[in-house]
C-alpha cells in the first residue's frame, strides 16, 4: 500500500484519504466543474426524432406590491378540476411597468423552470416551434424554441412582448392556446402535446409600434392583466430592490419625480428611474461629488429632454402615455398636483 506524509499532521496516510487534504477553495473549484453547465446540451427524443432543448431563464426578479395582480396571474392558471385547463393570460401596460417581472415571478413561485421568448416583427412560427440546424457534422439539428421547451417540460413560456409578432407567427400558437394544448411543427413533421404543467402567459407593451393582434387570438389569451403604476411605497420599494445601494436621499428624489409623472399621465416608469439612480450613481463616483448632484443630468440621460421639460414643470406631449388613464394607485395623503 502506498502511503504519503500529511503536511498539515506529519502523520502517515494512505493515498486514497489524500482528498481530505485538498484546500477548501480547489474543492471549490472541483465541485463546480461537476456541476452540470447550464449550458450543458439537454435533448429529448419524441417519435424518433432528437430535439435539442432551449434552457430555462434564471434572473433574479421579485415582484413587488400590488398582491391582486399577482393572485390574479396565480388564479388563471389553476386548474380546478381533471376537466378544467388553465388560461393564458395577457399582461399589458407601459413599457418597463413590470410586466415580465410578474409574469416570471409568478411562474418562480410555482417552483417551474421558466422560458422567456423575446418577440419581435421577424419572429417566424418556426422560431416558435422548432427551427432546423446544420451541426459541423452536416447533420440536420433540431432545436426546440424555449415555448416547445416549456411545453416538455412543464414549464412556464413567456411570450415577451408577444404583439409585435405577425398574424402568420400567431397563427401556429392557436391550437396551443385553446383546449387542444398540441402545435404542429411543419420542420418535423410533429404534432406535440404540451405537459399537463405546461403554463404560458404573454406580455404586450402598449405603443405604437406593434401589430394589431389578430381577434381569434386575443380571445385565446384571457384574461387580461393590466398593470398600472405602483403607488409610492411599492416603487419605493421596486427602487430599493434594484438599486440595493443607492441612498435613501437618492431614491426619495427619484420616488418624487416620478409620482408627479404617473399623477401627470406620462409614460415614465421604474425601469426609467432604475436606470436614472444608477447614472447618478455612477456620475457621483466618478467626479467624487454627492449623486443627487448628477440628478439634472441622469433625467437627462435616461429620459432626455421630455425628462428635463418635465423636471422644469412642463408637461411634455410628447411623453403623454399612448393609453392614458390607466388604473393608478397613489397613496391618499400624496395629494400634490401640477
Ligand atoms: N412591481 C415590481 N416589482 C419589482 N420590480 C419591478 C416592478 N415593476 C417594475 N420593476 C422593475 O422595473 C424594471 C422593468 O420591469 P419589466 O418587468 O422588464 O417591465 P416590462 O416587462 O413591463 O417592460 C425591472 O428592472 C424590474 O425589476
Ligand atoms: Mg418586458
Amino acid at each position: 500500500m502506498s502511503l504519503k506524509i500529511a503536511p498539515a499532521t506529519g502523520t502517515m496516510m494512505p493515498l486514497h484519504a489524500k482528498a481530505r487534504f485538498i484546500p477548501r477553495a480547489i474543492k471549490a473549484d472541483i465541485a463546480m466543474a461537476t456541476e452540470p453547465s447550464p449550458n450543458a446540451r439537454r435533448t429529448e427524443t419524441i417519435d424518433n426524432i432528437e430535439l435539442i432543448l432551449a434552457h430555462p431563464d434564471e434572473i433574479a426578479m421579485e415582484w413587488i406590491g400590488n398582491d391582486r395582480l399577482r393572485r390574479q396571474l396565480v388564479a388563471s392558471w389553476m386548474v380546478v378540476e381533471p376537466r378544467d385547463t388553465p388560461l393564458n393570460p395577457r399582461l399589458i401596460g407601459q413599457p418597463g411597468i413590470g410586466k415580465t417581472t410578474l409574469g416570471y415571478a409568478v411562474a418562480r413561485e410555482m417552483g417551474r423552470e421558466v422560458y422567456i421568448f423575446q418577440c419581435t416583427m421577424d419572429t417566424r412560427p418556426e422560431d416558435l416551434l422548432i427551427t432546423p440546424v446544420i451541426a459541423s457534422d452536416g447533420k440536420i439539428g433540431y432545436h426546440a424554441s424555449p415555448l416547445v421547451t416549456a411545453m416538455i417540460r412543464g414549464g412556464v413560456c413567456i411570450l415577451d412582448e408577444a404583439n409585435r409578432m405577425s398574424e402568420k407567427s400567431w397563427a401556429s400558437l392557436a391550437p396551443l392556446l385553446d383546449q387542444r394544448r398540441y402545435i404542429e411543427s411543419i420542420i418535423t413533421g410533429l404534432k406535440l402535446r404540451a405537459h399537463e404543467d405546461f403554463r404560458v402567459c404573454c406580455t404586450m407593451n402598449d405603443d405604437a409600434s406593434t401589430y394589431e393582434v389578430p381577434e381569434y387570438i386575443q380571445s385565446r389569451l384571457q384574461p387580461q392583466i393590466e398593470l398600472g403604476f405602483p403607488d409610492r411605497a411599492d416603487e419605493k420599494k421596486i427602487l430599493k430592490f434594484n438599486v440595493p445601494f443607492a441612498p435613501d436621499d437618492l431614491v426619495e428624489m427619484a420616488v418624487d419625480y416620478l409620482q408627479r409623472a404617473h399623477r401627470n399621465y406620462l409614460r415614465f416608469t421604474p425601469r426609467d428611474a432604475v436606470g436614472m439612480l444608477r447614472l447618478c450613481l455612477k456620475l457621483g463616483r466618478m467626479n467624487d461629488q454627492d449623486p443627487r448632484m448628477f440628478f439634472e443630468d441622469s433625467v437627462e440621460g435616461i429620459l432626455g429632454q421630455d425628462g428635463i421639460d418635465f423636471l422644469n414643470g412642463i408637461i411634455p406631449a410628447s411623453a403623454r402615455q399612448s393609453r392614458p388613464g390607466q388604473r393608478m394607485e397613489f397613496d391618499e395623503d400624496d395629494d400634490e398636483s401640477s
